[in-house]
């Protein structure tokens, strides 16, 4: 390998522009040439590639987005797409990939890896936490300490008035953001896909809770059965009148602002193994980290979300006992 590209692509996360300024430091210090793909797959295809060197990554580790931009690619989910991205790749002299994203980002790579027999690594950028094969995604950490920086203003006022505020956080297909967060703020109610607790199940939690404390905070993710945070206030307008209900829906701030220390510190050190792992002859596998080491996970067992194991009886027991 002698010339590697690096993409983000799908939502982007803080922490971002880290795992970039790793890959081109890793790259530059095997020395490898390294191209920088803009707007994800979509740049892939129209060879909208940049040279990279060490100062085009200089003071970028504090930024929140993507340097790189991102989007989210329909041609690159249909085989011709990706077919023209191999033929961009090959003609730039471009022999391996990395590409920073989520479980859309990784189907795709799935894809384009098996299809053209072209190397490709990815790393878990995604604020959702939602892969298998790492503890924690790149962006995670700084959404849920934005969630939580957020839900604690809306605490103040929430007391001040004696409200319910039900609070909707990110997480189309998970409740991580919800669920991590939602015991960061002491919350007294948490609805996450993954548990469906329902309409009928938060009445009860509601009626179990402390009379005595009248501001109560519901941490609702976008992606509950019950479908965001207007609906579950409309449900509970009828069945609590004398609760004076607002609702805060905290949308794209959770995407943005600087990384953290933990996300910066982990995309910098995937990054490195990213490039590592493609000079040792990996392809098809995802970089994560889980018990503070670096393993290697294939595509399509990372996408399945299935070593999300956050989401266990144990936890929400957990959110249980604490909303008391
Ligand atoms: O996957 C990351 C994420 O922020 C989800 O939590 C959210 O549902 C989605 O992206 C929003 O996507 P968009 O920015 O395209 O509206």
């Amino acid at each position: 390998i002698k010339k590697i590209a690096v993409l983000t692509s799908g939502g982007d996360a803080p922490g971002m522009n880290a795992a970039i300024r790793a890959v081109v430091r890793a790259g530059i210090y095997y020395d490898l040439e390294i191209t920088g793909v803009l707007r994800g797959y979509e740049g892939l295809i129209h060879a909208d590639f940049i040279e990279m060197d060490r100062k085009s990554v200089a003071n970028i580790i504090q930024r929140g987005g993507t340097i790189l931009k991102t989007a989210r690619s329909d041609d690159f989910r249909t085989i011709g797409g990706r077919a023209k991205a191999h033929e961009q790749l090959v003609a730039a002299g471009i022999d391996a990939l990395v590409v920073i994203g989520g479980d859309g980002t990784f189907t795709g790579a799935n894809l384009f890896a098996t299809e053209h027999n072209f190397p490709v690594i990815g790393l878990p950028g995604t604020i959702d936490n939602d892969l298998a094969g790492t503890d924690f995604t790149i962006g995670y950490d700084t959404a849920i300490n934005t969630v939580i920086n957020a839900v604690d203003k809306i605490r103040d006022t929430a007391e001040s008035h004696d409200r319910l505020f039900i609070v909707e956080v990110m997480g189309r297909d998970s409740g991580l953001i919800a669920l991590r967060s939602g015991i960061g703020v002491g919350a007294e109610a948490i609805l996450i896909p993954e548990a469906n607790m329902g309409i009928a199940g938060l009445v009860t939690r509601l009626e179990m809770g402390r009379k005595d404390k009248a501001s109560k905070i519901i941490i609702v993710a976008e992606g509950d059965e019950i479908g965001g945070g207007f609906n579950v206030s409309e449900a509970l307008k009828e069945r609590f009148p004398q609760y004076d209900i607002r609702v805060s829906v905290l949308g794209h701030i959770q995407r943005g602002g600087k990384p953290s220390c933990m996300d910066r510190v982990l995309a910098s050190r995937l990054g490195v193994a990213a490039v590592e792992g493609l000079l040792e002859g990996r392809s098809g596998e995802m970089v994560g980290q889980i018990n503070r080491k670096v393993v290697f996970t294939p595509f399509d067992h990372a996408i399945k979300h299935i070593d999300a194991e956050e989401i266990t009886p144990a936890w929400l027991k957990l959110v249980e006992i604490l909303s008391l």
